[in-house]
């Protein structure tokens, strides 16, 4: 679908200043990875209150070389969520360890601690949490099971970019925070990722294991300096961000407050245009930590709702509006049911999320009138559901009362 009316999920909001950068950067003859994204490296490790910071080309590339990095391989376990992009597994997997799923928080989707102190063996090396849709997942929980049992822990940011937990930033309690700058999140380079460190020690080998394992600064060969000669140390990867990445990443990263003060805008208004209509809202934010409202999540049961939620998601996009799921949890992919014997209802609170979860867009680039469109879609699409379950339910002797009462008038939002 390709019309001009239809929004499109998580669309950036690409600005004048980053298409300059872009062209200054191409007419720059330095294209690869050079002096801008060592600049991006920089801006990002102060946005996040840290010294240390290595530009790649991914977050999936991020988590796999923080897994490395951690020293992390064959025969170890690698405890994580079931709630989460593909990603987060494949990457553990590409280390060579085997990862474990503990079941998430019915409430925050986050993953439980008590569900990782449960699956901890004597093989477990790491907690690899993902702070879901933006919000923290209990790092003083996570660290403190980290610390009793001597493991290290990991943290996907893909969503967490803004997010703090009590006054410190995601990604700086773990021994490595793993950021996405892909096309739909906060901060975007199209493609790109980012690692924190906690020492100077991780992030050089996090560096050369980025750039095929070449000894450190090879980058610098092609510079003015002069011929600099490399060594291969390690067989590295090839993972590394380039400066045309960097160029949007600089522009991006300067207006990753402004928004996020319009993200939480949009986040406020679904919150009170969705009241009394019959879907699960997300839950509230927790005091003293910060959201980064990267995806705004609603959850559609039949029961309640009386469509289901593919049908909810086919009558919305028919309304000219993209939207995610974010995610089916990880033990439905047939992949994993293969290889590790997972069942989604091992994992239930995860799989009753995966299986009634939208996303609707939440993107800073958004207009009013597009939010408007949003809200006013997801009253009809409910209402009218809610009308056909009353005359069924009528036919079969239950009151409309049973169902939630989504038979409501629809109501304009006002903006
Ligand atoms: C939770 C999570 N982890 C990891 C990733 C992988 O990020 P990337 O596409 O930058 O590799 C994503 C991407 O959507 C994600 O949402």
């Amino acid at each position: 679908m390709s019309t001009s009316d239809f929004i499109v999920f998580g669309a950036p909001r690409i600005e004048r200043d980053e298409i300059d950068e872009v062209v200054r950067c191409l007419e720059s003859g330095w294209i690869g990875t050079g002096p801008r994204v060592a600049r991006f490296e920089k801006e990002f490790a102060t946005y996040k209150e840290t010294p240390f910071a290595a530009a790649v080309s991914s977050c999936t590339a991020a988590i796999h070389l923080s897994v490395l990095a951690a020293g992390i391989g064959a025969g170890d376990e690698v405890i994580t969520t079931p709630m989460t992009f593909c990603a987060s597994v494949n990457a553990i997997v590409h280390a060579g360890a085997t990862p474990v799923l503990a079941d998430v928080d019915p409430e925050t989707m986050n993953i439980d601690p008590a569900e990782v102190e449960a699956r901890i063996t004597p093989n477990t090396k790491a907690i690899l949490p993902v702070h879901f849709a933006g919000r923290s997942a209990n790092m003083e929980a996570l660290t403190d099971i980290a610390r009793h049992h001597g493991l290290k822990i990991i943290e996907d940011c893909a969503h967490a970019i803004e997010t703090q937990y009590r006054g410190r930033p995601a990604g700086t309690f773990g021994d490595f925070g793993c950021f996405s700058f892909y096309a739909t999140k906060n901060v975007t380079t199209g493609e790109g990722g980012m690692v924190l460190t906690k020492n100077e020690d991780d992030l050089a080998r996090i560096k050369m294991l980025a750039l095929h394992g070449m000894s450190k600064d090879a980058w610098k060969r092609f510079s003015d300096e002069g011929y600099k000669h490399y060594f291969v140390v390690e067989t590295g990867f090839k993972y590394n961000m380039m400066d045309l990445q960097a160029a949007l990443g600089i522009h991006q990263l300067q207006r990753v407050e402004a928004n996020w003060r319009r993200r939480a805008e949009i986040w406020q208004q679904y919150n009170e245009a969705f009241v009394g209509l019959p879907l699960t809202l997300p839950a509230k934010p927790e005091a003293d930590t910060r959201h980064a409202y990267h995806l705004y999540t609603i959850l559609i049961d039949k029961e309640s709702a009386g469509i289901t939620r593919d049908e909810f998601l086919d009558a919305i996009t028919a309304r000219e509006i993209g939207v995610g799921v974010h995610y089916m949890s990880i033990p439905e992919h047939p992949v994993y049911q293969e290889r590790f014997g997972w069942r989604p209802e091992d994992y239930p609170n995860a799989m009753r999320i995966g299986r009634q979860t939208v996303s609707l867009p939440l993107s800073a680039k958004l207009t009013d009138a597009e939010v408007t469109k949003v809200v006013q879609a997801v009253q009809a699409t409910l209402n009218a559901a809610g009308k056909r379950q009353v005359v069924k339910d009528n036919r079969q002797g239950a009151t409309s009362n049973d169902r939630g009462g989504c038979g409501q008038p629809i109501s304009a939002l006002s903006t």
